[in-house]
This record gives structure tokens, C-alpha cells and sequence, in this order.
């Protein structure tokens, strides 16, 4: 399947990635690179990775004057230190068949939320104890059900922004932990 082209989701996204990002930013599932992009604008160092050989060729390519660090993972895998801020704006469709070999970039999973709850079973361990993290769902990834995740895994949460595309509605999610230790 084709990388990821910009769409919607990655503009709202956007927008609160360039009021946000600063010092250490993780990208996560980077795709074409487009967030990292906003992110090394702000921030101290940003490291973008993604999971296809694809996505990480083109954001190699898109973001090779940035001083962008572009690695391949699976979620956390190759991931080391902490980040000040980690932006996901992950794969969220349902997918019944959960063939997520053919729709890498879309399929979130059986019931679409699976992904970001692995994402945020792992995340904690690489947040700064003061940090942030920028997750964007849809509505297909029932909201209710990422809400549970982000508090099974000691996140609080704030919406910072939210887009009705008719069929579905977008949001923006800042997450924090729970218990700050300074
Ligand atoms: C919806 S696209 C977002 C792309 C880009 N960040 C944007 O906003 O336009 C989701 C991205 O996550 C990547 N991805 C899917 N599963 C992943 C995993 N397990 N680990 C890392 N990246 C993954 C996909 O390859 C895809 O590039």
C-alpha cells in the first residue's frame, strides 16, 4: 500500500504539533514525515519512525535537510530515552478481518482501538515525567473505549481540538501522566 498521503487528520494534528513540540518530540508512525516536519521547527531534536519500509524511505527523503533522526519500529521497539512530546496519529479504522498486513496505515486493529492501546501501554516508559503526548482517533475508534485506555495506562486528558467530517468526527487528545515526580 502507498505511504500515507496528508490529510485531514494530519492538519489538525498539525496545528497543535507546532503549538506544542518542544525539546525532545517523538513522531510516531511518521508516514510521509509531514508532523516531524512541523516538529523540528520548535523543537531541540525530534526522532520520526514508522513501522513501513515505504513511510520510512519517503520521510528519509522529505525530511533530510531537518535534522531529523528517521528510524524503523514497531510502536517503541527501537525507541530509546525520553521525549518532552510524542505525537501519534495512528491507524484507526476497524478492521473485522484484522488483515493489518494490507492497510498498515489505516487498520487500527478489530475494533480499530487496538494499536493505541498498545501504544499506550508502552508510552509511558518514554514520556518525561512532565511530558505530553498528542494523540489523535476518530469516532470509528470509539472514543469511550480510548478514554478507558488512557486511564488503564495513568494518563489524564484534555481535548485541544476536534473536526465533524460528517461521517466521522476527529479529535485531539493531550495526554499527561497522572503522577507528576519533578
Ligand atoms: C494514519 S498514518 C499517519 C501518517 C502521518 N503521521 C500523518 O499524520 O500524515 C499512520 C502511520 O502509522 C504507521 N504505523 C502503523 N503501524 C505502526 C506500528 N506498529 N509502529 C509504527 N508505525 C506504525 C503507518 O505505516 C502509517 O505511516
Amino acid at each position: 500500500m502507498d505511504v500515507y498521503e496528508p490529510r485531514e487528520d494530519s492538519f489538525l494534528l498539525a496545528e497543535q504539533v507546532k503549538r506544542y513540540s518542544k525539546g525532545r518530540v517523538l513522531d510516531m508512525g511518521t508516514g510521509s514525515g509531514i508532523l516531524a516536519s512541523v516538529a523540528s521547527e520548535t523543537a531541540d531534536e525530534v526522532v520520526a519512525c514508522d513501522i513501513d519500509d515505504g513511510a520510512i524511505a519517503l520521510a528519509k527523503k522529505n525530511l533530510k535537510d531537518k535534522g531529523v533522526s528517521v528510524i524503523k519500529s514497531d510502536l517503541f521497539s527501537g525507541i530509546e530515552g525520553l521525549f518532552d512530546v510524542i505525537i501519534f496519529n495512528p491507524p484507526y479504522l476497524p478492521d473485522p478481518e484484522d488483515d493489518r498486513a494490507r492497510h498498515t496505515a489505516l487498520d487500527g486493529g478489530k475494533e480499530g482501538w487496538e494499536l493505541i492501546g498498545r501504544f499506550l501501554s508502552s508510552a509511558g516508559r518514554f514520556l518525561k515525567s512532565d511530558g505530553m503526548i498528542l494523540l489523535l482517533f476518530s469516532t470509528f475508534s470509539d472514543k469511550d473505549k480510548v478514554e478507558e485506555l488512557i486511564a488503564k495506562n495513568g494518563f489524564l486528558f484534555e481535548q485541544v481540538s476536534e473536526m465533524d467530517l460528517f461521517s466521522e468526527i476527529l479529535y485531539v487528545y493531550k495526554l499527561r501522566k497522572k503522577i507528576h515526580v519533578d
